[in-house]
């Protein structure tokens, strides 16, 4: 019997135990961990929205410590939504509070010795967009960490991390949040968020031109297939291909877990895959630091993470 799981909350029943609290996107707990599920406790977990719960024992749940505090990133994701929805209502984007999380990420990062997975954290689809920024910002940050960037290269690496998807902003909501696969006319006004990413951090005071290139080349890919301007190999910003590693692994893991059970084992397996002679999607070094030095913690990692088979 595993300690923790995933349990996608259709399959959830009365009698389990949380193992990890649930909190709101604002930060707040909604269902603190070692509580017994209730009827009443599942439909309001659907009722929110929320696709999956970890399940089992709570002490279990702990020893997997995250490489960042959970009070940190509850902050971060709250910063980076508010900054992000005053964007969409016209203001300038407040550079100041997203810095000040992000030095918050790479303190605990680096007083961290270990560099292992996060946990995967699990979101409403509405919040993705947020949480995924800060998960991509944690992750780029640990890759940064194993490739032995001086600290202030890696302040302006995770800096561009959590805005690389800032131009989402710009995105009509019927084309982020559509639960079909986009019209190829959709699909032309999605990869602008690069475009838009780049215009609004270009130029901004306090901020380096290369976190405003990440927004821009993190669609790119090392053969040239990418997107917007298909940049190829060295031409692509090194900061925009560990942040390409970093968001295909935190979509693959959080975007399909509950639909097609990709573990953070295979999500690596995938990544491998994507860096090969064959492929050259990704940049095989970075790739290869992420393998060599993430540590394989969760107790399922090699089994599937969800209650299906
Ligand atoms: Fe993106």
């Amino acid at each position: 019997m595993r300690k923790i799981q995933i349990v996608r909350v259709e399959d959830l029943r009365p009698g389990m135990r949380l193992a990890r609290t649930v909190y709101s996107a604002d930060g707040r707990v909604l269902l603190q961990a070692g509580i017994v599920l209730k009827d009443s406790y599942i439909e309001r977990l659907q009722a929110l929205g929320f696709p999956a719960v970890y399940v089992g024992d709570p002490e279990a749940a702990e020893r997997f410590r995250d490489v960042v505090s959970e009070s940190t990133r509850r902050h971060a994701i709250a910063v980076v939504k508010e900054s992000f929805e005053e964007v969409k209502l016209g203001s300038t984007l407040k550079l100041e509070p997203i810095a000040q999380v992000v030095n918050d990420i790479v303190d605990e990062i680096v007083s961290t010795r270990e560099v292992v997975l996060p946990l995967t954290d699990i979101r409403k689809h509405d919040d993705y967009t947020f949480g995924h920024s800060v998960s991509v910002c944690v992750i780029s940050a640990l890759l940064g960490v194993a490739l032995e960037l001086d600290d202030l290269t890696l302040r302006e690496l995770a800096m561009g991390a959590i805005l690389h998807d800032v131009g989402k902003v710009k995105i009509p909501e019927k084309i982020l949040l559509k639960p079909a696969p986009l019209s190829a006319k959709e699909w032309n006004e999605m990869r602008k968020h690069t475009l838009y990413g780049f215009q609004l951090l270009r130029g901004r005071d306090g901020l380096s031109s290369r976190a405003a290139h990440v927004a821009y080349q993190h669609h790119e890919r090392i053969d040239g297939s990418g997107y917007p301007r298909a940049l190829a190999g060295d031409k692509i910003h090194l900061f925009a291909r560990i942040v390409a590693v970093a968001d295909t692994y935190d979509a693959m893991t959080s975007d399909r877990i509950y639909r097609r059970g990709v573990t953070p084992f295979e999500a690596l397996q995938e990544l491998k895959e994507l860096a090969s002679e064959g492929r050259r999607q990704l940049d095989k070094d970075v790739v290869n630091v992420f393998l060599a030095n993430v540590a394989f913690f969760l107790p399922s990692c090699k089994a599937k993470l969800d209650t299906r088979e």
